[in-house]
């Protein structure tokens, strides 16, 4: 059987990410229903992180005991891995002791070599280039509370970072749009999303402009992991991309907010809008859990 990996939003086809989302509803319900469910007993899921995480680390970690496996985390500091040993020859070794492996790290190139020298599924767990599991939260959010997101508008205030590239990949393939404004100076590199064509999207000058009729309207932080010595000159160039009330006001009616997190108030989003009654944020975080769970049952077994 070939192994499919996770290593960008468009490495699962539409019907594929339709499965992964009615897995996840019923594997909620079964958590919420305090239901036992131990698909993947016996088996181990080793994380490996070269970048800091709350969510990422916590979500996998419990969901995989969920699920009755185990899960083991590594990372850079204290392992092999961080002093130059090939990682070709470290994912031969990992993938013979476990069964699936989540990777957060810088270069998508690194999870990529990885994956060619895998025999179990990888998953990225974010890397500068994209954050394929959070934007399947953050679509499973959507429908939760909306419905179907395909025909939707999604703006996209901030920066073009690994969450924006992945929205694009996200509506090309679920037919939504998204309109996207970043500061002058930080300009979407549509390349960098890895899309058929340039149809999924639109580029706005004006945030208020992208925010304009939105269904959901979402940002993340000026400055990325990695990007640190950019802080400063990001706070001053990113100042008017700030999510505000006054922006939500241009949106739909009932449009959703959502971030990522960690978030910055009074930075990318203000306390209103993020502690407001559009925001999802934590329904958002809470559903990393549970697509991440079915996205393992899916990678691991297959369809069921
Ligand atoms: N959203 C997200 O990936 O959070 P962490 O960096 O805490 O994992
Ligand atoms: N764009 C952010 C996302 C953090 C979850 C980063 O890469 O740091």
């Amino acid at each position: 059987m070939s192994i499919k990996h996770y290593l960008q939003f468009n490495d699962l086809s539409t019907e594929e990410i339709n499965y992964v989302f009615e897995r996840t509803a019923w594997i909620k319900a079964q958590f919420k229903g305090y239901k036992k469910y131990w698909p993947l007993e016996d088996r181990t899921l080793v994380m490996i992180f070269e970048k800091a995480s709350t969510r990422t680390r916590l979500s996998f970690e419990a969901g995989m005991h969920q699920l009755g496996g185990a899960a083991i985390y590594l990372n850079t500091r204290d392992s092999q891995l961080g002093r130059g040993e090939p990682v070709e020859d470290a994912a031969q070794v990992i993938s013979r002791m476990s069964d699936v492996v989540m990777i957060r790290t810088f270069e998508q190139s690194l999870i990529e070599r990885f994956a060619a020298n895998s025999r179990v599924p990888v998953i990225n767990g974010l890397t500068n280039q994209y954050h394929p599991c959070q934007i399947l939260a953050d679509i499973f959010t959507y429908i939760e509370q909306r419905g179907s997101i395909a025909g939707k508008t999604v703006a996209w205030i901030g920066d073009a970072n690994n969450m924006s590239y992945t929205w694009l990949q996200a509506a090309e393939l679920l037919g939504f749009h998204v309109n996207i404004s970043t500061p002058p100076g930080y300009p979407l590199d549509p390349e960098l999303a890895d899309l058929d064509n340039n149809k999924a999207f639109t580029v706005f000058e004006d945030p208020m402009e992208a925010a304009k009729g939105a269904d959901l309207v979402t940002t993340d932080v000026w400055t990325s992991m990695g990007f640190e010595a950019e802080n400063e000159v990001r706070l001053k160039d990113f100042s008017d991309w700030c999510v505000d009330e006054e922006i939500m006001t241009v949106a739909n009616k009932d449009a959703l907010f959502m971030h990522c997190l960690p978030a910055h108030r009074g930075e990318e989003v203000t306390t209103g809008v993020i502690d407001g009654e559009q925001s999802v944020v934590w329904d958002e975080a809470e559903n990393r859990l549970h697509v991440q769970k079915a996205l393992m049952e899916y990678l691991v077994l297959g369809k069921i």
